[in-house]
């Protein structure tokens, strides 16, 4: 029988700074004993993007009471835990290591020891700890800054079947509502616009449908998007209301094309591997988008594939998915040392060939 082990998590490797404390007894599921999340919207709402040197100075100073509300909401003691886990990348590099020299002196201080996380292996393993899903299974991240299908075979085994060359679909949706004057985040914006536009009245493209890959670009949709409204505007010398709904509706409904088709064919290879159990997870933002949402539930049923979406609590960044990837690769015996460095890249699967864009949080993997 497995022992029974508690870990805490630190995540800081883009805009949130957070900590959580998870435990397992045995092999029961994972249990979220506490979550903290400091948000910095505020911190970088004037710059239209996350300013690194901000964001790392703010994690700096928020990382040692995150880590005490953690435990205080634990209800526990440092020298209760089992272990400490913290993202080592990827990420802007100045959080990640906030985050790192936090472990590490909480660990040298302690005695306990400390297991380095990649963040994407967080979100990937998050079905686990919500619904606790066997391998293989396949995992959809999209978000602001990530856009990858992975198909998960182990705590320490991802197969990165395509991901985007360009930008992720939270960037495109956040680009969308800027060029179309609305607030940020966008995605929910340009959702809310969406509910009164005509998704037919402007074809948007569908990029890279015609490679029979999972590989996804988003700019040139961004670009199209420009460019059709700059069109409107020469013509009528500004835009209506319904213009921008339509445009808003028409961009949705290429991004969830694309995400549509793409899943498919990702679930292709998935299937062809014969997993017992078969599940399409996703995570990240744009999961909370009801039309993407629609989209990959309908590819899900067709191809006779259960579809997860955890609580977008979980799916948005969170230190719970760097606690519970602790656990299971501790488990495994994976353990670091002082020597454990901050990675601004790090690619999950190193045998995939690498893809040429990255994310607006930074090139990814
Ligand atoms: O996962 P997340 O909270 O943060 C990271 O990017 O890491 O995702 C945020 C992204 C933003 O780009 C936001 O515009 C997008 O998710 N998003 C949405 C929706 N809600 C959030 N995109 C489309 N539709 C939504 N309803
Ligand atoms: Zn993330």
């Amino acid at each position: 029988m497995a022992q029974t082990l508690t870990v805490l998590g630190l995540e800081s490797s883009c805009d949130d700074t957070a900590a959580a404390v998870v435990q397992q007894s045995g092999v029961d599921r994972a249990e979220i004993l506490s979550s903290i999340v400091y948000g910095q919207t505020e911190l970088h709402s004037a710059y239209g993007g996350v300013v690194p040197e901000l964001a790392a100075r703010a994690h700096a100073e928020k990382l040692d009471q995150c880590v005490r509300d953690a435990l205080a909401g634990a209800d526990l003691t440092l020298a209760e835990l089992d272990a400490v886990a913290v993202t080592a990348g990827p990420g802007l590099i100045g959080g990640v290591m906030s985050g790192v020299m936090c472990a590490k002196g909480i660990c040298a201080a302690t005695g306990l020891p400390l297991v380095g996380i990649n963040h994407l292996a967080g979100h990937a393993l998050t079905p686990r700890l919500t619904d606790a899903i066997s391998f293989p299974y396949l995992m959809l991240l999209v978000s602001g800054g990530h856009c990858q299908y992975l198909l998960v075979r182990s705590p320490d085994d991802f197969t990165r079947l395509g991901g985007t060359i360009d930008d992720a679909p939270g960037e495109a949706f956040d680009k969308t509502a800027r060029l179309l004057g609305l607030p940020q985040p966008g995605g929910p914006a340009v959702q809310a616009e969406a509910i009164t536009g005509d998704p037919r009245r402007f074809r948007f493209p569908r990029p890279l449908l015609d490679r029979d890959d999972c590989n996804l670009s988003f700019s040139g949709l961004k670009t199209a998007l420009l460019r059709q409204r700059d069109q409107i505007v020469a013509e009528k010398n500004g835009i209506t209301r319904q213009d921008r709904a339509d445009m808003c509706a028409g961009f949705q409904a290429a991004v969830a094309d694309v995400l549509a088709e793409k899943t498919r064919r990702a679930l292709r290879i998935y299937l062809a591997e014969g997993p017992s159990e078969i599940t399409l997870a996703v995570a990240g933002g744009v999961a909370a988008n009801t039309a993407i949402r629609g989209g990959l539930e309908s590819v899900a049923d067709e191809m006779g594939t259960r579809f997860l979406a955890p609580p977008l609590a979980l799916c948005t960044d969170n230190a719970a998915m760097i606690a519970y990837a602790g656990i299971e690769r501790f488990r495994d015996g994976a353990c670091d040392g002082m020597d454990l460095a901050a990675r601004p890249r790090w690619p999950l699967d190193n045998s995939s060939p690498a893809l040429l864009g990255s994310g607006r949080k930074g090139a990814k993997a």
